[in-house]
Formats: structure tokens, sequence, C-alpha cells
């Protein structure tokens, strides 16, 4: 008997969406487990990480204090002088002649017979502090001629009770780093730090420091272990870094140069972070780049968790959106040269001058690095003369670096389509693209990829989000709508794996009181931090990969959107698996009917992982981080077929081990 098809309106995530639905039984769906049709690249799914949000200073660097070092534009910013009623006081001392990279230093001078000075630091929105963890307090310091200055430290809470004192006596008169570690007697997230300064005279300092004995794999002056571990839960196939559009500066000498970022981390010259007065509605005044976590921090990063570093440079253009200056092209020498070295860096042997840098900060081996990525979100024929000499110059010298470029902000529209063009003509290799729109987009757009030119670039999807209101809103929400649209999307981008290399979500971190941008991957506060409903696709995504698509087909069509549903398939040879992934859109159960075709036999039960929410407004928070989060169940196997319940707004995974 033939099915009758009736024409519903299905309502997706609160939309009215008109479907044609089976009104009686179910077409099947068809796998093919023996006619694999693309190998799957080991980076499809990776991260982008950007300073944005406070995700550097305040976030995954794990440093406590703001403006360690007085070099804010306002040198006493995020401090505060304690008991300035007294004639003791601090100057401000710049000496830019003799030390670019950390010109400023306080000197404070106690006047005999008066009380203590103190100054105050207010950390990042306040520190985030642990009972019973030590916490290693450190500084540069120079005590003058005929001076006894000492010190005393304490963390305090908002209301002023002591969580944590220490003591401290820098003797030297040349400077020297000071350290002292002791611990935290109560847990705060909005603590500050205190120093007394007691005696007579006059003691320079510089680069105070506190940080956290848990850092990431415990490494002094590292990363929040936290926020690594939930990178490192996302089994990424590549790290981009370090953005977005904080490559590109709003002009060129606010750009991320990474040479200014190795190194000593006292020379590391600081600047303005980008994202500081870019959105009038969060204007976060007090938001620089420290590069505490700069270049090798970023190698390494890589390296822990697995993923193969992606490097993006500036290419000589400044943000289009705002200054856009450009260098001219017979002047972009320099910044082909920090491409060149910065593959040295990585790669060169510790005889040559960047490698030899590179062992020097504890890294001997290479970094193995395989990309690199010239420019941002650059458009316009600027940028295609820019990345044509770039690429000849690296080409030249690294052959077998692959080469990822842009096509500006747009996934369509003028700019995007003369870039396709001049790059296909160019042989570009890997082509980054960038989609932030609503939802419905999204399941649009899960075709996407399906009769591209399978004769030209690979593609990046480098940067994508889900918009809940429309994009650069301070009102957009990580809601389950988004995150479900982002899954159908993706099965798009799996199923033709042939074309798509690498895919990453953007922007990665944002802290709960000092973000710029929404929506994001995972939200922080100074001691927690919560992956979205959009992580934990990205999630089920990466860490059920594959190695190779398989046709999923119903009447001979992928799903893309049928009754509501998306859907994609993939084999995984290193454990004999067959992966379905399956996304129902709609606010009714459906009970597909998936024939695994093929002569190979399976394994009884499989399992399902299910990711769903009732309501498409849910979301994840402090409050409730799992509220949303991936459940794992057995599903009975009938022979060939394969029928689970794909529950309302839901995405299951289904895992079907083949006997051998
Ligand atoms: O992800 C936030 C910003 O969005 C990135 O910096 C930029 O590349 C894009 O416009």
């Amino acid at each position: 008997m033939k099915s009758k098809i009736v024409i519903f309106f299905l309502s997706f995530a609160g939309f009215l969406v008109p479907m044609p639905l089976i009104a009686q039984k179910t077409l099947p769906i068809i796998v093919g487990v023996e006619k694999p049709k693309a190998i799957i690249q080991s980076t499809m799914w990776g991260i982008f990480f950007e300073d944005i949000n406070f995700a550097a200073d305040g976030g995954i660097y794990a440093e406590l204090v703001k403006n360690r070092s007085f070099e804010f534009a306002k040198p006493l910013m995020g401090w505060k002088i304690l008991k300035p009623d007294t004639t003791s006081g601090i100057l401000i001392i710049n000496q830019s002649e003799t030390n670019p990279g950390n010109p400023r230093y306080a000197r404070v001078t106690l006047v005999e017979g008066e009380p203590s000075f103190g100054l105050s630091n207010a950390g990042f929105r306040g520190m985030g502090i642990k009972k019973g963890m030590t916490y290693h307090f450190s500084i540069l310091a120079r005590q003058l001629e005929g001076s006894t200055m000492k010190m005393r430290i304490e963390l305090v809470n908002p209301l002023g009770k002591l969580i944590g004192t220490t003591n401290l006596t820098p003797e030297s008169k040349a400077w020297g780093k000071c350290t002292v570690s002791f611990a935290a007697s109560a847990t705060e997230p909005k603590a500050r730090l205190n120093i007394w300064f007691e005696g007579k005279g006059s003691i320079d300092i510089d680069m105070i420091s506190l940080f956290p004995d848990d850092t990431w794999k415990k490494r002094p002056g590292g990363l929040r272990a936290d926020l690594v571990q939930l990178l490192a839960d996302l089994k990424p196939g590549f790290l981009r870094f370090p953005g977005g559009c904080i490559v590109e500066g709003r002009d060129l000498e606010n750009r991320y140069q990474w040479k200014k970022t190795i190194g000593n981390i006292e020379d590391r010259h600081l600047i303005v972070n980008r994202w500081n007065t870019e959105f009038a509605h969060r204007l976060t005044p007090d938001y620089f780049q420290s590069f505490g976590m700069g270049f090798f921090e970023y190698f390494q990063l890589a390296e822990d968790i697995g993923a193969e570093p992606l490097p993006i440079l500036n290419c000589g253009m400044a943000c289009q959106f705002n200054t856009a200056e450009v260098v001219p092209l017979d002047q972009l020498d320099p910044y082909i040269e920090d491409a060149l070295d910065l593959i040295e860096f990585a790669n060169g042997s510790s005889d040559s001058r960047w490698g030899k840098m590179r062992a020097r900060m504890g890294h001997p081996s290479p970094f193995n690095l395989k990309f690199i990525g010239i420019g941002n979100e650059q458009w316009g024929s600027q940028y295609i003369e820019h990345y044509a000499v770039f690429v000849k110059a690296i080409k030249e010298k690294y052959p077998d670096i692959k080469i990822v470029t842009g096509t500006g902000p747009s996934p369509s529209g003028k700019d995007f389509d003369y870039a396709t063009k001049e790059l296909k003509k160019l042989n570009a290799q890997i082509v980054d693209e960038h989609y932030y729109a609503n939802p419905e987009w999204f399941l649009q757009n899960a075709t996407r990829y399906d009769n591209y030119d399978r004769n030209s670039f690979k593609i990046f999807a480098g940067e994508y989000a889900a918009q809940s209101k429309f994009t650069c809103s301070p009102d957009n929400q990580n809601n389950w709508k988004c995150a479900l649209s982002e899954a159908a999307f993706m099965t798009g981008l799996e199923r033709n794996a042939d074309v798509v290399y690498m895919c990453s979500y953007a922007p990665l971190f944002a802290h709960v009181d000092a973000w710029q941008w929404t929506p994001n991957l995972i939200w922080f506060d100074n001691l927690k931090s919560f992956g979205t409903a959009n992580y934990y696709v990205q999630k089920m995504f990466s860490n059920n990969k594959g190695t190779e698509v398989l046709p999923m087909l119903m009447k001979n069509r992928p799903l893309t959107g049928q009754n509501g549903l998306f859907a994609s398939a993939v084999f995984d040879k290193n454990v004999n698996e067959i992966i379905l992934k399956l996304i129902n859109s709609t606010e009714k159960d459906q009970t597909p009917n998936i024939i695994l075709e093929g002569s190979k036999k399976l394994m009884p039960k499989a399992k399902i992982i299910v990711l769903k929410s009732e309501n498409t407004n849910n979301a994840n928070s402090l409050e409730q981080p799992a509220f949303i989060s991936p459940v794992e169940q057995e599903l009975i196997i009938n022979g060939k077929i394969v029928s689970p319940i794909l529950d309302p707004y839901s995405f299951t995974i289904v895992r079907i081990k083949v006997l051998k």
C-alpha cells in the first residue's frame, strides 16, 4: 500500500515550518554499511580559540592579578590604594627607552612613623579562591638604598575578612623575583589581594602575580585546569588560535604579533584587547592582553589535548569593520617573515634561530605544525593579492604546510562570491567560511555542501553558531533550539567530509561577568565552568567522529529535513562500529526504520546517546550545568533493522558494533 503524504505545519522550536508528514508508515532509511563514500579527516571537529569575553586573561590563563605590571592604559586600573590619606605613596615609573617590553613599574615609599601603606588588586571581576588550595605569590622587586620594606600579603573576601595571609621581605637591591606560597582558609569567588608595605624607605615593584597550585598539569604560571579539561573532553582534531578578529587588530599597531607573546613572561608586551570597547552595549575598559597565554603556551596546549595546531596570522590588513588599514604589497616582508619564522618556531631544529627559542622555553622537540591560516575575516581584492604573496613565500620554503585562507565574514553575497571565485583560480587548499545566522538558516543549510564543487578547495567551517536573536545581539542565548539546529547542520558537514575538512564553533569561552559576545560554547565564573547544550552537540560529533562516511538515504535522498529529520552515518574502522547521528527537530517523537544494508553481522545490542530537551528555550547554566547533557542507553537491534525512538527535539547517536 502506498503511503499517504500529508502536508502538516510542524513546529520546529517555536516556529511553524511546513513539512511533509508520512501519515501511515515511515519510509525505510538505508545505510550502505559496505559502501564508504569518503574518508573523514582526523581534523574534522576542532576548537576555535579567541581572547574575547575574558577567554585568556581572566579565563584560561590562571593568573589572578589584573594589571600585574601597571601596563594598562591607566597604570593603576584594577588597583586600589589602601590608606590613601598618608604622605606615603606610589609612583609609576616609565622606562620605555630601556625596557620597551615592560616599561612601567611602581615605586612605593613609606614615610617613617606613618602607618603601613597598601595596594589592593580586584582580580578579573574578583579572584576565585578555594579553601585549602595553595596560592603562589610572586613579585619582581628591589629595595632602594637604605630601605627596609616588608610586605604582608592577604587574601580577603568582599567584606574584608581575611582568608589567607603570608609575609615576604625582598632583600636584594637589584631587581629579582621573590616568591612565597600560602594556603587559603575559605572558598570565595570574588576575593581581593591586598599587599601591605611596612618598614621605611622605598621599594620598586613589578609583575605582581598570584597563581593557584591546581593549574593544568600543575604547571607553574599555567592554565585553569577545569577549562582545559572541557577542551580536552572534546577530543578536538585541531586548535585554531588566536582568533578571530583579534588577529587583525582594530589597527595594525594593535594586531596580534606572535613574537611579542613568547619568551620571558615579564618581557611580553601588553596591548589593549580589541574587544575592550568594541561594543558600546558591553564596554570592557579593563580588557588587555598580557600574553601570559602566548604562542608557546598555545602550541603546548594543542599538544596536551591532542589537537593539530592551526595558527591564524595577520596578512597585513587590520579589521575591515574598524580602521581597515592595509599594508602596501611592497611592504609586506615583515608580515611574511613572521609567518615563516612561526613555522620555524614550531618545527625548526633547536639549532635554528626560532627553534632554539622554543627549546629554551622548554620544548626541544618540534610541535609538528602542519597548517597555517592567512588572515581572518578579510574581503576584497587586497586580501586576494596579499594572500597570494604569502602563499608563494610559504610554499617556496615549506611546501608541505597546508594553507588556510578566508572568505570574509559572510558565507554568501558579493564579497563571498568574489573570494571563492578568485581562490579557485589560485588553487587555494582549505578555505574558511563563517556562519553566524538564525537557527532556520542552519536547518536549511544542512544541504549546503551536497552539491559542492568536488574539484576545488576543501572547506574549513571555521566559525559558526546559531544566533537566537541576531548576530552581535547581547540577548542571544545558548538555548536548545540553537544547539539542535547546529546539530542538524553538522550532519550535512559530516555527510560531505570529502569536502569539509575542519569545523569549529565560535566563540569558545565567556566569563559570565565580563563577556562582550554571546552565544559562546563554554561559560565560566571565577570558580566554576560549564558546557552549553551547543558544547554537548560538538562533543557528541567529535567523540563519535568515525573514519569513513556511509551513505544514509531515504528514497535515495540524504535526510535533510524530511519529516523534520536530519541524519548522517559513519563507520569507525578503529573500533569496528557503525555510528548513526539522528536529529528529530519536531515536537513529536518518531521511530524511523533504519536498515543497515550489507553482509556484515551486527552485535544485537547497540549503544545510544541522547541529548534532548522538551522546551527548546532551555539552556544550561552555572546553577544547572548538566541540565541538557547526553544520556546513554541500550538499544536492541532486530537483525539489520535499527529503530530508535527519537524523542521530540532530540539528537540521538546510535553506535552498532560490527562483528568480525
Ligand atoms: O567569534 C567572534 C568574532 O566573530 C570573530 O572574532 C570574528 O572572526 C567573527 O566576526
